[in-house]
């Protein structure tokens, strides 16, 4: 059956915005929120967005009203939910909560209808077990604001369905999105695992003394190409969420996922990020100046290794090939490359060598290189020099 009508539940940060894109792609959408109030403001940001959108000449100014027409609110969830194709679900992320709507949705939805969830961390499987069609359940992992970010992560649950993936494969389409399917329902998923193992080195380097702040943005920025510093993305993306999101990883991962008691300094003292001012840096003046001439101070082969490594484990565990992490990590964060080309270009043997490194000098379990690394090393796959690393060239 075709997707016509959706419920977004949770009309914050990232519903509203999820609302906005399907009432594009011409889906009839019912907004849930606690009040009306919030319900309002939600269609104001949409409103505002599609000006913008207009101005910029990506929709006809005419279409701002059909767009705005097709979304309907309401604060009953049990009302949004009685006939709908697909759920997606927005709230804050707490597993109560979600389990909470996820359950009441099952018992008004068709029985056709996929229910699916934003979680950035939580268990998909542990969340369709709140439901009696846990084969319908599945993570859309829309990213921040998913009016422009181009990635939809697919998250497929122990107990979603090919048919269920399949289905939200075409949605993913229909939303213009660039897809890619985490074929296991892995903390982190694909993009926020193995950003956060890069970020995670960062904050190591820093709170060892091995090097500041600046010098790791200036390298992250002019050697690597990524749009942002390290520590600047982490005051954007806000040192609180982090710190959940590193609490997540370690439960998932152990010391692989180690995290950086330096995060937490911050957080305790309300140092948030861009939201309050002032994080890794102030913000008070805007946007940070990261000086170019910093950027050979710090070895940014490093950050290169570890992301290759993340990337290698998800390989390994059987989570995604080389070729959706790549797609995954230019699509969803930027990166002029992913870890996987990266490595291949500068020679998988380089990555595990600074790995080794790594270990050497601080024996901690991250920098041990994932078997999968050392397995190509011996079968000589060292990269694109080799003509066969993560890729055959
Ligand atoms: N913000 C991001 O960058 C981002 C990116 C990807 C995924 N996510 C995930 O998306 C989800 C939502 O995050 P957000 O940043 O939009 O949060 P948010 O706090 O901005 O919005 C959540 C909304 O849900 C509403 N809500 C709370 N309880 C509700 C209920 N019982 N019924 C209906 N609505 C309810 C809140 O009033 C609020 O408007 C989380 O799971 C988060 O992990 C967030």
């Amino acid at each position: 059956m075709e997707v016509k009508k959706v419920a977004v539940i949770g009309a914050g940060t990232m519903g509203h915005g999820i609302a906005q894109i399907m009432a594009t792609a011409g889906l009839d959408v019912k907004l849930v929120d606690i009040s009306e109030e919030l319900l309002k403001k939600a269609l104001d940001k949409i409103r505002w967005s599609l000006q913008k959108f207009a101005e910029k000449k990506k929709i006809k100014p005419e279409e701002i009203d059909v767009i705005m027409g097709r979304i309907k609110t309401t604060t009953s969830l049990e009302e949004a939910c009685k006939d709908i194709d697909l759920m997606v679900e927005a709230v804050p992320e707490k597993m109560d909560l979600k389990k909470q709507i996820f359950s009441k949705a099952d018992q008004v939805a068709p029985p056709h209808a996929i229910l699916a969830t934003n979680t950035s961390s939580l268990s998909i499987t542990e969340i369709s077990e709140a439901t009696k069609r846990p084969d319908k359940v599945v993570g859309l992992h829309f990213f921040n604001p998913p009016q422009l970010m181009p990635l939809l992560e697919i998250v497929k649950g122990a107990h979603t369905s090919d048919e269920t993936l399949q289905k939200a494969v075409e949605v993913g389409k229909l939303l213009k999105k660039t897809v890619v399917v985490v074929r296991k329902d892995v903390r982190g998923f694909i993009v926020n695992g193995v950003l956060s193992a890069v970020m995670n080195e960062a904050f190591w380097a820093v709170y060892r003394g091995e090097a500041t702040i600046e010098e790791v943005d200036a390298a992250t920025k002019f050697k690597l190409g990524f749009p942002m510093g390290m520590f600047e993305l982490a005051d954007f993306v806000g040192l609180d969420i982090l710190a959940d999101v590193s609490k997540v990883m370690h439960e998932a991962f152990g010391e692989r996922a180690k995290p950086c008691p330096l995060i937490e300094e911050y957080v305790k003292r309300g140092e948030l990020g861009k939201k309050t001012g002032k994080g890794f840096y102030d913000w008070s003046k805007g946007r940070p100046v990261i000086k170019f001439q910093l950027a050979g101070k710090f070895d940014h082969r490093r950050l290169q290794a570890v992301a290759a490594n993340a990337a290698a484990w998800l390989i390994h565990d059987d989570v995604a090939d080389p070729k959706d992490i790549d797609t995954a990590m230019k699509f969803g964060t930027g990166w002029p490359q992913g870890p996987c080309e990266m490595a291949d270009k500068i020679g998988i043997d380089t990555v595990v060598n600074k790995l080794n490194e790594l270990y050497e000098k601080h024996k901690e379990e991250m920098y041990k290189p994932c078997p999968l690394l050392t397995e190509y090393v011996e079968k000589g796959w060292l990269g694109k020099k080799a003509k066969r690393g993560f890729y055959e060239y």
